[in-house]
Formats: C-alpha cells, sequence, structure tokens
C-alpha cells in the first residue's frame, strides 16, 4: 500500500470501480474479525462516517477518535509517530485526518499496519479523489475525454491536488483552474501536470468556459487554514467570486455535471440542489462503496 507517500496510489484500474459497483448490492463479510482505527484531529462528518460504514458494512469493527486534536494524548503532547505506534498493535489498518501535510507520511513510517490517509493539511486527500473518479465515471460513462473546470481555494485545498494527481493517469483530459489569484492551484501540480502532457489553463472566471466543460468541481475556501480570514468582507468576496446557482447551471452544456467534495459554504447555492446537473450528493454517497472497495482491496490475497 502505498497511500501514505507523498503521492497517491496510482493504480485506479476500471476493475477496481467494478468492485465498488459490485459492492453496491451485495454483501460481503470479508473483514469480519478485523479493526479499523479512525484517528482524526480535524473535523470530518462524510469521511470518517464513511469509512466507519465501509468498515461495518464489511463485518469489520471499528476505534475511532473525532477530535483527537484535544480528546487524544496529543493534548499531553504525544507526537502522532508515537500514537500510530501504539494503535497500530491493536488496529488491522488506520484512517489517518491530521492537521499537518506530512503527518500520514510519518504516521505509515512507523505503523506496522496500512495507514490510510483520510486528508492532511493542504497536502493530499487520495481517498476522495478516488470516489471523485468514480462518480465521473458514474455520472459520464468513463474518465477519458472529460474537460474539467475546478473552481475555488485551489491554494489550500487537498481534494483538488489529489484529483489531479489521478486525472494524470487518463486520456485527452483537459483542466480549467478558477480561482481568485491569491487562491491559485500550486506549481508542483502544474509541473506534474505538464509531465503528463495534460492540457490545463488558469482562468479567474468562470464566464467564458462555463458552456465548454463536461464537469464543474467546485470547492470551498479553507478559511481554518488561513489566517485572519475567518469571516468579513474579503472572505464574502472571495467566496461570492466563483459562486455556482441555478442561473449558472443553466448556462452549462447538456449532459455537464456539478460535484463538490462538501461541506459546502455559499459557493455552491441550494437552488442547483435539485438539477440535473448537482450530482455532489451521489458523489458523496460514492464515497461508501469506494472505501468499501479499497478495504476489500487492501486486504484481499
Ligand atoms: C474535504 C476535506 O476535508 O478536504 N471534505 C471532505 O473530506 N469531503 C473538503 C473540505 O473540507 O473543504
Amino acid at each position: 500500500m502505498n497511500f501514505h507517500s507523498k503521492e497517491p496510489r496510482h493504480i485506479i484500474e476500471a476493475q477496481q470501480f467494478d468492485l465498488a459497483d459490485a459492492l453496491r448490492n451485495g454483501r460481503d463479510s470479508c473483514m469480519a474479525g478485523k479493526i479499523l482505527t479512525a484517528l482524526f484531529y480535524e473535523p470530518s462528518t462524510r469521511t470518517r462516517h464513511s469509512f466507519e460504514a465501509a468498515m461495518m458494512r464489511l463485518g469489520g469493527e471499528k476505534l475511532s477518535t473525532e477530535n483527537a486534536k484535544d480528546f487524544s494524548s496529543a493534548v499531553k503532547g504525544e507526537r502522532v509517530e508515537d500514537t500510530i505506534r501504539i494503535e497500530s498493535a491493536w488496529s488491522d489498518v488506520i484512517v489517518l485526518r491530521h492537521y499537518e501535510d506530512d503527518a500520514a507520511l510519518r504516521a505509515a513510517r512507523v505503523s506496522c499496519v496500512p495507514v490510510i490517509n483520510a486528508g492532511c493539511g493542504k497536502g493530499q486527500h487520495p481517498t476522495q479523489a478516488l470516489l471523485d473518479l468514480y462518480t465521473i465515471k458514474r455520472e459520464r460513462g468513463g474518465i477519458d475525454g472529460t474537460t474539467i473546470a475546478v473552481l475555488g481555494d485551489l491554494k489550500y485545498g487537498r481534494t483538488v491536488r489529489s484529483l489531479c494527481y489521478l486525472l494524470g493517469k487518463f486520456k485527452s483530459i483537459r483542466i480549467f483552474f478558477v480561482s481568485p489569484p491569491s487562491l491559485r492551484i500550486g506549481r508542483d501540480i502544474l509541473e506534474y501536470l505538464g509531465e503528463k502532457s495534460i492540457s490545463y489553463l488558469e482562468v479567474d472566471s468562470l464566464e467564458h468556459i462555463i458552456g465548454r466543460v463536461d464537469v464543474i468541481y467546485t470547492t470551498r475556501i479553507q478559511k481554518e487554514r488561513m489566517e485572519g480570514l475567518a469571516s468579513g468582507p474579503e472572505f464574502l468576496r472571495l467566496q461570492h467570486s466563483y459562486r455556482i446557482d441555478a442561473a449558472a447551471a443553466s448556462k452549462m452544456q447538456h449532459g455537464a455535471i456539478i460535484m463538490h467534495p462538501l461541506p459546502r459554504n455559499d459557493e455552491l447555492a441550494f437552488d442547483v440542489d435539485d438539477l440535473p446537473q448537482a450530482a455532489y450528493f451521489r458523489q458523496s454517497d460514492n464515497g461508501l462503496y469506494v472505501r468499501m472497495a479499497l478495504l476489500k482491496w487492501m486486504f484481499m490475497k
């Protein structure tokens, strides 16, 4: 397993998605007798619960701390490495969310069981990227040839970074990065896409491209990672600079979809929710099946 390394594990093959499809309906108890430990040092709803539900639906059990920053031995000064050494003694797999970019990598170095990065700092969130790709495939019938606009906080958000790494594995992908100038995507991602010959363009607004994309993938401003931006006019200005509402959705081409890793703020209006373009709740649902498939696959002989 290499989900804990700097790059997510680039082995996304169609058959893994077939496994997720199969698990949507079938019963499976492949994780019976195994324990998943969810160590979450940052808030989460979907990721932690979908991992736990995935483990339970596969017959396994879970140990979970939802606020490890305040309620684990971290409060007493314990380093994540020590916590992982301890937890890996009684766990079969550790799912880690942390506020430091390199926490999953450090955890993996000392863990004797697989570590899954469930989102670390502004670094990566590889299982979100897996479910994002699975969603594109389910909604649109394939991933090759997709033109996608990724919107919002591309500097501090981790989901888009992981998604780009995985999109780099596919053919004829075109990416528009739409963000305020202060929240541009990292150069490291652009260099990676360049190496993979993925065509991309950074733009300030959706205006001229909204009718040309297959997928809009929008994200919230990561205000918790930006000193002094918790609210106020600057925050609202940034948020509204790329807001998607029903009027914007009406300019999309037929069959195009809107995705969001959630949670949303004002960048995605509620009046989009009942439109056919709104794929984000299905995207969130897909997280369960993708995480079930991932757990099953990790322990396959
Ligand atoms: C994302 C995350 O934690 O990075 N949430 C999620 O896991 N679905 C996105 C976010 O918090 O903005």
